[in-house]
């Protein structure tokens, strides 16, 4: 049985940390569920981390549909959050309803996501009402990263802090089932935590949120072209596959590999035939 919103919610209530990780792809889903971790989130980075783009921005409907479908593949427990990309439903509420309803009906995820508070509130009521539920993104929202001027730290000023306070209250009013907060100071999300009745779910916003996300390809050290600071490496990918490579590839060159364990082995009799004709 697949985890529900429900029983993200009552783990705030129990007092139980919540974790989540994203994935992108079937294997890495399979290992994440096996672990054990209640949400899965196909999050948008995977722009970044996996495609290669410099930002979110770009990425599509059908990248993130493509891959949330090998996620679900991979996972028979896990809660599934698709990430819903980019100017898929900001423009009006009936493209929300669109996309959120092609990651439910077509990529086989059981939530989206997406990124705005206040302004977000009406979009979040609908698509909650159409049977879908939503987990909200407040703080540090890469999608509007030029508008924000960069990667940051979001709440530090009074005016920032009550808006995110706002924004947080307003997306629990909506009906959201849970929260991201990104890079939010430690004390506001503290806050935010015991005003809202959703779990808050943290990413560089301290220890004090009800559940933690990390970015996987940051957990296992895979992604190397910005490492952000509340990031940990509990691997180090990069390294490991480099030095994998570098081996295959002067075992190949040595003529080392493969050896008789890697080739499959012809009948001497039937090759005797075929020596015959050939
Ligand atoms: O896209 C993503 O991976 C995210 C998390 C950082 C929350 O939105």
């Amino acid at each position: 049985m697949r985890v529900s919103i429900t029983q993200i919610r009552e783990m705030k209530q129990k007092g139980e940390k919540i974790s989540m990780l994203t994935a992108y792809d079937y294997a890495t889903a399979k290992i994440i569920d096996e672990a054990g971790i209640p949400m899965v989130l196909v999050g948008d980075s995977l722009g970044m981390v996996v495609l290669g783009y410099d930002s979110t921005i770009p990425v599509t409907m059908d990248e993130m549909i493509h891959h949330t479908k090998a996620v679900a593949r991979g996972t028979s427990r896990a809660l599934v959050v698709g990430d819903m990309p980019f100017m898929t439903y900001q423009v009006c509420i009936d493209d929300a309803l669109r996309n959120a309803a092609r990651f439910i009906q077509e990529a086989g995820a059981q939530a989206v996501k997406l990124e705005g508070g206040e302004v977000m509130a009406e979009t979040v009521k609908r698509v909650v009402a159409a049977g879908i539920p939503v987990m909200g993104h407040i703080g540090l929202t890469p999608q509007s990263i030029n508008q924000l001027g960069g990667f940051k730290v979001i709440g530090k000023t009074p005016e920032a802090a009550f808006r995110l306070l706002n924004d947080a209250r307003a997306l629990d009013e909506a009906g959201v089932f849970a929260i991201v907060l990104e890079c939010v100071p430690e004390a506001l999300s503290k806050l935010i935590t015991g005003k809202v009745s959703v779990p808050t779910i943290g990413i560089g916003a301290g220890k004090f949120c009800d559940g933690q996300v990390q970015v996987i390809s940051d957990l296992l050290g895979l992604y190397t072209d910005f490492v952000p600071k509340h990031a940990k490496q509990y691997a180090r990918l990069f390294e490991s596959i480099r030095q994998a490579a570098t081996d295959y590839s002067a075992e190949v060159r040595a003529g080392t590999f493969p050896t008789e364990r890697q080739s499959y082995i012809m009948d001497e009799s039937v090759l005797a035939e075929l020596e015959k004709y050939a």
